[in-house]
């Protein structure tokens, strides 16, 4: 088959959480199962490995409402069958940090950043001849796409294609006011509770989801959750009225950049016969955050997105009551300043020991999943999660709420792979770090849990196979 994938993030490019990782890693191995793959992306400032970009020779112009818009596609070839596309505009994707905001909040011409992504991707691929049968998109950043190729390539070679919407996180829906309608040219048609109005606003999300053939999501119990009142951001009913074409695909993990037995951020490799390198990284981890070199004491680590959603509000009223027992505590994450500044306070407090790195570092978190014991994560909801799955690949038992994607990966129970806990509360949060306590004080039993984590296959062989025939269905259709 021929696939467009649209995503507003690709690692190596591009990152900002898990959608980059899965929008580097299932392509690629979609591209392996042998189908050819383009993914069409902006060119941010800070894209990494500029260096490998090669002009397509193509060049696009958008003509909307607010002005013309238009600039180079370029590209960078992985491999034979996988492609990525960038398209560059400086004023909508140069000059800034960040992809979506900066500590001033999101960026305010965001629709207009990203209609030009959904428009331009689907003109992108026109003026390069490729014509796919399955056009992927992930987020509210691409909510746009099946409107335009309804609306904007009817009768083209283009329209034969079949959208697939993936939702990673239904929280961001992409709403703006009503006046995005004129400002983009959108047909006011259009602007009704079944197309892409949503509390008299314009919600790009809402555009994917209701107009695309098939929607996914990221784990089979997300899937659930979204259809209900709790979790479904006013958005249930409709996934309710489309179950029908909704399903839950686990992610995968990236099992080459994420191997303790080859991870070149790590100071000793270490695999699950051997687990003598995950000491040296250990205390690698506790050096680099100035905590005593001695390995004696579990170490607790987070690596996140600071957002209301990871629960690190929960963890902050927690942690002073858990750092009463010999334990450490590290962070890696940067986001809501109110959580930054909480963590920051949490280290001035407990110097001895906890360790607090504000910032997004790709390197440290590969030290924080290999050098620490446990992995914590109380998410208040969390669609799929990557962190638990790097975590149970380095032997790093994940501490997790039954929430998401963290329930379909996470076994809890005496002969799970990690420590699971329902409520979100903190007497249930110190329970399930009380319970990390205990199984750290049995190193026999701690071997089980790390052994049975080390030895389950998270690749992305399998999703990316449940994709392929999700595809292949709609083609045959
Ligand atoms: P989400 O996409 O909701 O943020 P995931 O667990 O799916 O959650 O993916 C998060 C990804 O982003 C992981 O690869 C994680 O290591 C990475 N990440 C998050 N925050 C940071 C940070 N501050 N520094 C480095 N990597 C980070
Ligand atoms: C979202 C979700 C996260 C998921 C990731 C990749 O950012 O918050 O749970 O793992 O997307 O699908």
């Amino acid at each position: 088959m021929k696939i467009l994938f649209i995503a507003s993030e690709v690692t190596p490019f591009s990152k900002t959480g898990g959608l980059g990782d899965v929008a580097g890693a299932l392509p690629t191995a979609l591209a392996a199962l042998g189908h050819d793959v383009k993914i069409v992306t902006p060119r941010y400032q800070d894209v990494r490995n500029t260096g490998h970009l090669e002009p397509t020779g193509q060049s696009l112009v958008l003509r909307f409402p607010f002005g013309e818009v238009g600039g180079p596609v370029l590209s960078a070839r992985l491999t034979e069958r996988l492609e990525v596309l960038f398209l560059e505009n400086e004023a909508l994707y140069g000059g800034r940090k960040g992809l979506y905001g900066d500590g001033g909040g999101e960026f305010a011409d965001n629709p207009r950043r990203f209609a030009y992504l959904c428009i331009g991707a689907l003109q992108a691929a026109q003026r390069l001849r490729f014509f796919p049968d399955i056009i992927h998109l992930h987020d509210w950043q691409t909510g746009l796409v099946p409107v335009a190729l309804r609306r904007g390539f009817q009768g083209t070679p283009l329209s034969r294609a079949k959208c697939v919407f993936t939702i990673h996180n239904l929280a961001y829906q992409g709403q703006f006011p009503k006046g995005t309608m004129e400002d983009l040219g959108l047909p006011w048609d259009l602007f009704t509770p079944e197309g892409v109005e949503f509390y008299d606003q314009v919600n790009f999300l809402k555009s994917g989801l209701v107009f695309s053939e098939a929607l996914t999501t990221v784990s089979p119990t997300y899937a659930r959750e979204i259809q209900t009142a709790e979790q479904g951001y006013g958005l249930d009913g409709l996934l309710r009225r489309r179950s029908h074409a909704l399903t839950g695909i686990l992610n995968g993990i990236d099992a080459h950049e994420w191997n303790p037995r080859t991870d070149a951020y790590l100071p000793e490799h270490y695999g699950p016969d051997d687990l003598k390198g995950k000491a040296t990284c250990k205390r690698a981890l506790l050096e680099r955050f100035g905590l005593s070199g001695d390995t004696g004491a579990p170490v607790f680590g987070i690596v996140s997105r600071l957002a209301w959603q990871k629960g690190v509000d929960l963890l902050l009223e927690t942690m002073p009551a858990a750092l009463q027992a010999d334990l450490r505590f590290v962070a890696v994450g940067n986001g809501d300043p109110v959580l930054e500044a909480g963590l920051r306070a949490l280290q001035e407090r407990y110097p001895t020991q906890v360790g607090v790195h504000i910032g997004f570092d790709p390197e440290l978190s590969h030290l924080v999943e290999a050098g620490s014991d446990f992995f914590l994560m109380p998410s208040r909801y969390e669609p799929c999660g990557l962190n638990q799955m790097y975590s149970l690949r380095y032997g790093t038992v994940p501490i997790v709420r039954a929430t998401g994607g963290l329930v379909d990966t996470v076994e809890g129970g005496l002969d799970g792979n990690g420590l699971l806990f329902e409520t979100f509360h903190r007497t249930a949060l110190l329970a399930a770090i009380r319970r990390a306590l205990a199984l750290y004080a049995d190193p026999v039993r701690l071997g089980d849990f790390r052994g049975r984590g080390m030895g389950k296959d998270f690749s992305w062989a399998a999703s990316a196979r449940k994709y392929e025939s999700l595809f292949a269905s709609l083609v045959a259709e």
